[in-house]
């Protein structure tokens, strides 16, 4: 611990110069961030290195100056990843830990890197750096997922279930169809995270502590050696705004929400009172006093951690909201919360790959981890009269005002109610009888009512793209596949 009574005596700050007493150590721990920032250090040490090969090619530092820093940074490196690193409180945040540590190992070059810049730009391209690589990550395991879901909605391309709307049994959809629509919802989900990186992947350093700096820099050359696409074109702004952060929060608040709506989903199928769906094991728990129970705990985590989620983009709005130009420490609590939303979408997207995916077993048949129960789904169908709107849309097609063909078939489920069937148990003259009340209608029933009052059929006369038939099902799945080629 560094005597207290004799801070310029204390090297340990690397701003203490003009001060007259010491942080107390609460003060020091509340505005120290090394502890969460040091996840960065190994964006640090690359720009640091990109800035001090600027600074060599400028003329500003000698030549043997980079060389040392260099060195000094690759010994750095080697010790952070050997955990021998002495990450010191004293030294605030990753920044200062690894510049003083430089200074320790090669002297006057160390204190040269800071030359041209701040720590206020400097913490703002080492946060981009590190969101551009999770970004990637990201990317990378949505279209896993969308993999896994592909492979299951073709398996399933004319498993029929019920659609539902107000969660009640609406009309009949495919369950590939059902899965299909998780793709399109990850796959603007991806679009999102692919245009937020665009922002992100813009260069601050230059910037400086606000305003630039006198120094004669290269900021283009720094750009390219960090793979930036271009510069931030205001200082100011370069180290102060945080929007590119809150984006990526956004954008994974849309994600979480989406896997958390087909978590309810799949908690929903799962119940033993619906019973679509089983769940591989290994994606649930027990409990440890009611021995029957097979709980989806995966799905109901992922359900309560779209709440962190959402919280953390809230936190960094609210951040945000209230601060002046330019840099103020307020920044410095925009890292826990992105790192945590990175973390926690990571987790989840590896997660719900696995998943939604499947093994090849030893004698070749595929498993799927969302094991459908078909005869569920039909059962389920059969009780809601599914293929009413078809019968309605049948009569339409025969001339009879949609309206009145309304009528006409809810007369023949109150009838079918009544006597405990579904409608394609009608025979004809029955349905006729039903509909009794709508003389119009009547004449109109013929024998090949009884193909549209089915399941299958009512899933292949929706034939236009976006439509359920199976045959649609499949040239989506086709074109999602050629869409991830
Ligand atoms: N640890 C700080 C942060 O995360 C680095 C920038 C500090 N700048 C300063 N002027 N105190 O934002």
């Amino acid at each position: 611990m560094a005597d207290q009574s004799a801070p310029q005596d204390n090297p340990a700050k690397a701003w203490s110069g003009r001060f007259s007493e010491p942080v107390s150590d609460l003060v020091k721990r509340y505005t120290a961030s090394v502890f969460f920032d040091k996840r960065m250090a190994a964006q640090d040490i690359r720009g640091s290195l990109a800035h001090a090969r600027m600074l060599a090619r400028q003329g500003i530092i000698g030549a043997t100056d980079l060389a040392d820093i260099e060195r000094g940074m690759a010994q750095i490196a080697g010790e952070i990843e050997r955990g021998e690193f002495a990450w010191n409180l004293d030294d605030e945040d990753v920044h200062l830990n690894i510049e003083k540590r430089l200074t320790a190992l090669v002297g006057d070059a160390g204190k040269r890197l800071h030359t041209g810049r701040s720590r206020n730009d400097q913490v703002a391209t080492d946060i981009r750096l590190w969101l551009r690589d999770a970004i990637d990550t990201i990317l990378g395991l949505i279209r896993e997922f969308q993999l896994a879901v592909l492979e299951l909605a073709e398996h399933h391309a004319d498993t029929p279930l019920p659609g539902f709307t107000h969660l009640q049994v609406a009309q009949p959809v495919t369950f590939g169809h059902h899965l299909m629509a998780y793709f399109e919802m990850t796959r603007r989900d991806a679009e999102r995270f692919a245009d937020c990186r665009k922002r992100v992947n813009r260069l601050p350093l230059g910037a400086a502590a606000l305003a630039g700096t006198t120094f004669p820099i290269d900021r283009e050359f720094v750009a390219a050696e960090l793979g930036f696409d271009e510069v931030c074109f205001n200082s100011l702004d370069a180290v102060s705004d945080r929007d590119f952060a809150i984006e990526f929060c956004a954008a994974s608040s849309l994600l979480m929400t989406h896997l958390s709506r087909l978590s309810e989903e799949l908690i929903l199928w799962m119940s033993p009172r619906v019973g679509f769906i089983d769940l591989a094991d290994r994606f649930c728990t027990g409990s440890s006093i009611m021995p029957q129970k097979k709980n989806p705990d995966v799905p109901e985590l992922v359900r309560g951690k779209t709440g962190r989620v959402n919280g953390s983009l809230i936190a960094l709005l609210t951040l945000m909201k209230g601060q002046p130009l330019a840099y103020n420490k307020d920044n410095q609590e925009d890292k826990e919360p992105l790192f945590d939303t990175a973390d926690t979408v990571i987790d989840t997207l590896r997660i719900y790959a696995d998943m939604m995916g499947s093994r090849v077993d030893a004698d070749g048949t595929r498993a799927f981890n969302v094991r459908v129960k078909r005869e569920a789904m039909r059962a389920a169908l059969r009780q809601g009269y599914a293929t009413a709107t078809d019968l309605a849309d049948y009569l339409v097609k025969k001339g009879l005002p949609f309206r009145d063909a309304h009528e006409a078939v809810a007369l023949a489920v109150r009838g079918a109610e009544k006597r405990g069937i579904d409608l394609p148990e009608f025979t004809l003259e029955e349905l006729k009888a039903e509909m009794a009340e709508v003389p119009r209608a009547v004449p109109l029933l013929e024998a090949d009512v009884a193909h549209v009052l089915t399941v299958e059929g009512s899933l292949a006369a929706r034939q236009h793209i976006g439509g359920t038939a199976p045959t649609q099902v499949r040239a989506a799945i086709a074109r999602a596949r050629a869409a991830l080629a």
